[in-house]
């Protein structure tokens, strides 16, 4: 067993207002100036272990030896996963469940959303070339919204969707904060668990029928290891745990329409090239914008790694951002560079956007193929299916909150549609 003292310690009592401040860097700064992959601080007043690098993420997606219980804070957690969800659960039971979401995930599946989300683009574009400024944020999440419901089974009405796609919206963005933003998400999410609830009854109760192969089908019907049918509460949590991030992918759109904006070269071997360079394109984008700066786990079986023990329920954070901008990894990683991506070795754990390690196993995003197609579409819509302008206006990125944001969230106008590549997008 190694010695406690192996490990370095932040002087001070309490650290939540450097971490309030340095947000993205606060773990990565920290283990540059202790020069090491991890150092011990208090959060919230809690004694915890940060970790960077792709070794310290091998440590932590080791399958079984971190639960998420209890390693969030409980405003985060209300909003994003919530009692009884996939993320709380571990061991077989987790497995179990993670496994409904896994078979949702199949290409034909996948690729039915991404037709789905074409068509809506295609629509919303027409609005928006009878003129005015557009905010990309806010009308690619009413995309995604309509996108994803119409795919999980539930048909939104033209009055609904854009409130709905403010609910979603408004707990990705509540969920880092404390305060009203925080609040806001909160009253926003039981408006939405009303609706699902009311959705999964409607299913079980033979009111509302869904197609057998579709996501809200699945969820109603999904049956525990005990045989026993999820609670009403539970199913709902789980459909939202598939729409609610697939909103959030209009983060990464904003991102990579600031991309396009700052690297028109990018822009214009999309255009020219096939589908590697797009997939190293989106690769890059979720590699290099901030969105989950880190995820914290507690430690469910004591074990040591360089000379630090980690002891049962001991408070740990994993550094997403950091990782993925390792200069040990990532030539010059702070230039905006798809082609790296050709040379990236595919390894699940120096690359941790959404998690890292074995998806069945681990806690790692069910979704990533979803993030990754969806921005590919996307990518293909602002660069082959339309043309735009993008007018004066702060293209900052706000790094202070979380998540990040442009602080414009990324406004174009004067967008035109173009006839021929509408066509390519539509075979
Ligand atoms: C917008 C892009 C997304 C980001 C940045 C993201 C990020 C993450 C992260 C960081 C985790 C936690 C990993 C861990 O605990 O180790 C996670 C888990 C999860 N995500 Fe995503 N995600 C995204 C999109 C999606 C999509 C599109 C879906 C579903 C359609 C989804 C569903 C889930 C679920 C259900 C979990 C819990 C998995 C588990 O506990 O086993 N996410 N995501």
């Amino acid at each position: 067993m190694g010695s406690v003292m192996s490990i370095p310690r932040d002087k001070g009592y309490d650290h939540t207002l450097g971490l309030l401040k340095e947000t993205y860097h606060f773990i990565s700064n920290r283990c540059r100036r202790h020069a090491s992959d991890m150092f011990e601080t208090r959060l919230m007043f809690r004694k915890v272990i940060c970790m960077t690098g792709e070794e310290a993420a091998k440590v932590f997606y080791r399958p079984g030896r971190f639960t998420r219980k209890g390693a969030m804070p409980p405003t985060t957690l209300r909003l994003l996963q919530d009692k009884g969800s996939v993320q709380t659960l571990d061991g077989e039971a987790h497995r179990h469940r993670k496994e409904m979401f896994m078979s949702l995930m199949t290409p034909e599946s996948i690729e039915r959303l991404t037709q789905i989300t074409a068509d809506a683009w295609r629509a919303r574009a027409a609005r928006w070339e009878r003129g005015g400024e557009v905010v990309l944020l806010s009308e690619v999440q009413e995309i995604l919204c309509r996108a994803v419901c119409r795919w999980v089974g539930l048909e939104l009405s033209e009055e609904d969707a854009d409130g709905r796609a403010r609910e979603f919206a408004s707990m990705i963005d509540g969920a880092g904060s404390v305060g009203p933003r925080n609040w806001m998400g909160m009253v926003r999410r039981s408006r939405t668990e009303r609706w699902i609830r009311g959705a999964i009854d409607a299913i079980r109760g033979g009111r509302l029928a869904v197609d057998e192969a579709s996501a809200a089908h699945a969820v109603a019907w999904h049956r525990e290891l005990d045989g026993e049918l999820l609670s009403t509460k539970v199913a709902a949590v789980e459909l939202i745990n598939l729409l609610r991030p697939t909103v959030a992918v209009a983060q990464y759109v904003m991102f990579a329409g600031l991309a396009l904006h700052e690297h028109p070269e990018c822009a214009e071997r999309l255009r020219r090239n096939g589908d590697d360079y797009r997939e190293w394109f989106v690769q890059e984008v979720r590699r290099f914008y901030p969105f989950f700066p880190f995820v914290g786990g507690r430690v469910r079986e004591a074990f040591d790694w360089r000379g630090h023990h980690f002891e049962e329920g001991a408070w740990v954070l994993l550094d997403f951002h950091g990782t993925n901008h390792d200069p040990r990894v990532w030539d010059e990683p702070n230039q905006f560079r798809p082609e790296r991506f050709a040379a990236w070795n595919q390894s699940p754990y120096n690359f941790i956007p959404q998690g890292g390690g074995d998806y069945y196993e681990g806690h790692r995003c069910p979704g990533e193929w979803i993030t990754i197609e969806l921005l590919k579409t996307a990518v293909e819509q602002l660069t082959s299916a339309m043309q735009y302008r993008v007018p004066e206006q702060d293209l900052r990125i706000n790094m202070k909150r979380m998540p990040a944001m442009v602080r414009s969230r990324f406004v174009i106008d004067s967008v035109r549609r173009v006839g021929a590549a509408v066509e390519i997008g539509q075979k």
